[in-house]
């Protein structure tokens, strides 16, 4: 039938709320919380359209507050590690959340051992610290001995995609200027490859998300205006881009 040969099916509640990603990094044995984000998987403006791998994200979440995050730590994180403890699992490296946010109560959805992408290029921008001392501190499981500090910037990132995405889309067409873009980028402005090759020296789509420009201020709608801006600077022929990342959060 529509369940295949399956003996038996797992029927669970389906939960209404707003999609938030949470992420902490372990050494085994200590554990350092590493920001929230919220990003946008719908293809076309208003969250409508098929499911893509993310069209922009922003961080932090909107949702989080200091009773949320107390709840997440205390019913979802703390007890995952210990049963990752219990069961001899020494786990070194990045847990991220995706949990539902329904009146202020988080439900874990999902678990990938990663960062996020794109909220990955929206936390990593806000650290303070030597990536590479983290990541050191977490081999050798040390974490305990670094204070993690994180800049209070709000930080948004709209993603270039392939005309077409996520269905047929071309690939290998050239985007030229964005070497010249990147040069002019100032500290709060950057621009990540994502779906690009090279070849000749010359850059080249090569993927659905093409490019990521993320955009840091102390105000979620001057990153996105920011972000767009540098979008409509490069001006490549073949991209789409949302222009409506953050749209829960950013109230016009
Ligand atoms: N942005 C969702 C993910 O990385 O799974």
């Amino acid at each position: 039938g529509k369940f295949g040969k399956a003996k038996q099916i797992l029927i669970e509640e389906f939960i209404e709320g707003e999609e938030m990603s949470y992420f902490i990094i372990s050494d085994g044995k200590t554990f350092k919380k590493f920001q929230t984000a919220q990003d946008h998987k719908r293809v076309h403006e208003g969250d409508t359209g098929k499911n893509t791998g993310g069209m922009g994200s922003y961080s932090p979440s909107g949702l989080i507050t200091k009773e949320l995050d107390e709840k997440i730590i205390n019913k979802i994180i703390k007890p995952t590690l210990k049963a990752l403890e219990d069961i001899g699992t020494e786990y070194r490296g990045f847990l991220y959340a995706g949990l539902m946010i329904k009146n202020n109560e988080p439900y874990l959805i999902e678990y990938n051992v990663r960062m996020g992408d794109p909220e990955c290029q929206t936390i990593l921008p806000k650290l303070e610290n030597d990536f590479f001392e983290i990541i050191d501190a977490t081999i050798n499981k040390k974490l305990n001995s670094i204070t993690l500090n994180w800049s209070q910037s709000k930080s948004l990132c709209v993603v270039l995609c392939s005309n077409g995405y996520p269905e047929n889309f071309e690939n290998k067409i050239e985007i030229t200027n964005i070497q010249v873009l990147i040069n002019q980028c100032k500290n709060d402005e950057l621009i990540f490859h994502a779906g690009t090759m090279m070849i000749n020296d010359k850059i080249f789509s090569n993927g659905g998300r093409v490019l990521n420009f993320v955009c840091l201020s102390d105000n979620f709608k001057v990153s996105r205006q920011k972000a767009i801006n540098l979008i409509k600077k490069l001006d490549w022929k073949n991209g789409f881009f949302r222009k409506d990342i953050g749209h829960k959060i950013i109230k016009s």
